[in-house]
């Protein structure tokens, strides 16, 4: 497949030889734990190390779309508390589909489809989530929410035991790519959406939260990817951002049968 690119991110790409040495899976900072199953598309993904753990959305019976970089194995589904997930839906990885264009390097298209073992059965706890035909690119200044198990400080080691959310704020690509933000390093592209503190809270995503949603008004508009630490306001979470090209590869893997 032909991966095109800016032409800014070619360019870049021959005059940086930086690469991010530091990056947080992505934890709920400054979050706080949502009403128990109220985000029944959430998947908790177990990776096969132990106490790695990422974030998914199920938006389809035997499709979760989570994080290129999640090495996803076991997928829970109506989890709230991780301690009790073997009471979840719990459903083992048939296939993974990463998006052909993924690069680890550059953090481009940070985006996997997971099929599941068996379809999910649709209850209060679980349901999937349809995802729209038309991309919607927030704009600066957006609330959307974020939801994850992941670490919840800095500091911490251990993961939330419960599901958490916080409200993050939509960062100009400018803005975010200047020099006190990301200063190109990665570069943030149109296919990410920077999203972090309000300019008086903390609110980010961190390790473990990977691969989980980005919400604007209820929509499914991006995926939790990278960032430099956790809850640093001018290094926001960058999200992979669902835009049209993005949703056409979705809309395509899910309906091959033969996967
Ligand atoms: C996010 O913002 C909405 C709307 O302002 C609010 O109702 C909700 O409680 C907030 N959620 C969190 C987790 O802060």
């Amino acid at each position: 497949m032909f991966c095109p690119r800016d032409f800014t991110v070619f360019i870049s790409c021959v005059v940086l030889f930086i690469v991010v040495q530091s990056s947080h899976g992505s934890e709920i900072i400054d979050g706080k734990e949502v009403k128990p199953h109220s985000l029944p598309f959430m998947a908790l993904m177990e990776t096969p190390m132990e106490n790695e753990i990422c974030g998914g959305v199920l938006i389809h019976p035997s499709w979760v779309l989570t994080a290129a970089h999640c090495a996803a194995a076991k997928v829970f589904l109506g989890v709230h508390s991780e301690k009790e997930k073997e009471s979840s839906q719990v459903r083992v990885v048939k296939k993974k589909v990463l998006h052909p264009c993924y690069d680890p390097t550059d953090k481009v298209n940070d985006l996997m489809l997971v099929k599941l073992n068996k379809p999910v059965k649709q209850t209060t706890m679980v349901k999937w989530l349809r995802l729209g035909n038309t991309a919607k690119d927030p704009a600066a200044g957006t609330s959307c929410l974020v939801a994850g198990w992941g670490k919840t400080n800095n500091v911490a080691r251990k993961m939330s035991d419960v599901l958490k959310s916080v409200n993050v704020t939509v960062i100009d690509r400018v803005k975010c790519n200047s020099p006190k933000y990301y200063n190109f390093r990665p570069i943030i592209t149109r296919d990410m959406i920077c999203a972090g503190s309000n300019g008086q809270n903390h609110a980010d995503t961190c390790q473990g939260d990977s691969g989980g949603p980005l919400l604007c008004g209820g929509a499914l508009v991006g995926v939790t990817s990278f960032g430099i630490g956790c809850g640093v306001i001018d290094k926001p979470g960058v999200y992979s951002f669902l835009s049209e090209k993005q949703l056409v590869w979705i809309k395509k893997t899910t309906n091959k049968s033969e996967i």
